[in-house]
């Protein structure tokens, strides 16, 4: 009755609530925040837990997607309800992307237009690399059309005005760098948004590079395929990204950052090639690396890789939630000890999968460091085909190895596993606990139950 109450005023004051903006989240499982869009956007679903304002109009369709998503976030899990949603939307995502397209098409390369109906003046859509710089100067709205980055030139976001969005359409690639120290885009500032318009991909095209080392060694390869560094409010959303080089997303010294509806794809990189000796073609393909930052939030994001799914190295309230990690090496904090900030507090990983990956839930430190881990949840994970480990906690790390002996140098206190549920191969751990002399503590498990496997903890007892 109070949903009826809520639609029937929707209805009649349609406008009158508030409007997200240009770009912003309006639908998805759980979203509570506003579901129509400005004037000139619409709502179109993406995916089940991310709906977006696009420019166009189709306000029968924004009031459809509104009620549906009302009605899923009373749902737990996908139903045929869903699929509707999915059916009725991708029409319009059809259609908002055609216009998009068409208007992206007949602007000529470097210059700048105005976008959408509502988008306000800052609007402005580029179609050349060499006119990205103009555009994060005048602009508070750039959509990057088909870019193909030259050799050797970063997809720059890192002067953006306060508040700008940015939003990648179409294909965005990047000629082939052999270098480490390159970064493929790097983005900075304050309130920004960076999204992706239906239907985009961003491929960082691994194969040119993949040897099956990663930063291990063989050729050079840029290490930190997309940058998020030294930004404050920011929100990162509704990115496509395939066949990243090496590390993902590494995020350092941002301040409330919130990150959700992503697809990051590298299965290609599963594949020996003829570089990789019969191993997985790519190597140390983390798809989150975070430090130095506080209050950051992953939420709804699917990785299928070849490392670990997210790494939390440094850091304050980090929250996990909801992500699909398949193929790598799950959830972990670490490794920690020996960097320039080793300090963990506060991170809770929620409600995920870890699928067919080497662990599922990790902490390790490394040997002979100092360092300080405290106040870890692992909460409603589920897990199956780990390989390794299904909770590991080992602080016996050296040069990337374990070595069998741990140090208590780097102290891991406070952390608790709630809920968290599933199987492992025959060959590995259930539970792998090696904690040094005095350095773990306050370890809690609770409706916990791996089976499969083996078990070994050298603190408290193995559940
Ligand atoms: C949505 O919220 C419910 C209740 O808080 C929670 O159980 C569920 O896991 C959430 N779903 C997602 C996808 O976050
Ligand atoms: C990108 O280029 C493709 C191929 O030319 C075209 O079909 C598509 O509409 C373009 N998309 C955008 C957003 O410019
Ligand atoms: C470590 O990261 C925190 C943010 O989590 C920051 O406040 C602190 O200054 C950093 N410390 C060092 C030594 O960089
Ligand atoms: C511990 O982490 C949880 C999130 O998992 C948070 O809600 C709580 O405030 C933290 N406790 C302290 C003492 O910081």
């Amino acid at each position: 009755m109070k949903q009826a109450t809520a639609l029937a005023a929707l209805a009649l004051a349609a406008g009158a609530a508030a409007q997200q903006s240009a770009y912003g989240q309006c639908g998805g499982i759980n979203w509570t925040g506003a579901t129509s869009c400005v004037s000139g956007y619409t709502c179109v679903y993406s995916n089940d837990y991310y709906s977006q304002c696009v420019p166009g109009t189709a306000a029968t369709t924004t009031k459809t997607t509104t009620t549906k998503t009302t009605t899923t976030s009373k749902t737990t899990t996908t139903s045929t309800k869903t699929s509707t949603t999915k059916t009725s939307t991708t029409k319009t995502t059809a259609t908002s992307s055609t216009k998009t397209t068409t208007k992206a098409t007949t602007t000529s390369a470097a210059t700048t237009t105005p976008i959408g109906g509502g988008g306000g003046s800052g609007g402005c859509t580029v179609t050349a690399y060499a006119s990205i710089s103009s555009a994060v100067k005048s602009c508070t709205l750039i959509t990057l059309s088909n870019i193909s980055a030259p050799p050797s030139s970063t997809i720059d976001l890192q002067k953006l005005q306060t508040s700008a969005t940015v939003v990648f359409a179409g294909l965005t690639t990047f000629g082939v760098t052999a270098n480490n120290d390159f970064d493929p885009i790097v983005v900075s500032g304050n309130g920004i948004l960076i999204t992706g318009a239906a239907g985009h991909t961003i491929d960082g095209g691994g194969p040119n590079y993949w040897d099956g080392q990663g930063s291990n060694g063989g050729g050079a390869k840029p290490d930190h395929f997309f940058v998020v560094k030294k930004t404050t409010n920011a929100r990162i959303t509704n990115l496509n990204i395939k066949n990243w080089p090496v590390h993902c997303f590494s995020m350092t010294g941002n301040e409330g950052l919130t990150v959700s509806g992503l697809n990051l794809d590298n299965s290609a990189g599963d594949a020996p090639n003829s570089k990789s000796s019969g191993k997985a073609a790519a190597h140390n393909s983390d798809g989150f690396d975070i430090s130095s930052s506080d209050y950051v939030t992953l939420s709804n994001i699917n990785v299928h890789n070849q490392d670990d799914c997210v790494a939390v190295t440094s850091g304050t309230h980090i929250t996990v939630t909801g992500l699909y990690c398949y193929g790598g090496h799950g959830l972990s904090i670490g490794s920690i000890g020996g960097k320039s900030n080793n300090t963990v507090d506060t991170v809770l990983f929620e409600n995920s999968q870890v699928v067919n990956s080497e662990n599922a839930c990790r902490i390790k430190t490394n040997s002979g460091t100092t360092g300080t881990v405290k106040n870890v949840t692992y909460k409603g994970i589920t897990m199956s085909g780990i390989t390794d480990y299904g909770i590991d906690v080992q602080q016996d790390y050296l040069n990337g190895g374990p070595t069998g002996s741990p140090t208590n140098g780097v102290t891991i206190s406070g952390v608790s596993f709630i809920d968290v549920t599933g199987t492992v191969s025959s060959s590995a751990y259930n539970y792998y606990i090696l904690c040094g002399s005095g350095s773990c503590s306050g370890f809690t498990f609770s409706g916990t139950s791996i089976t499969g496997g083996k078990t070994s903890c050298n603190y408290g007892s193995c559940p």
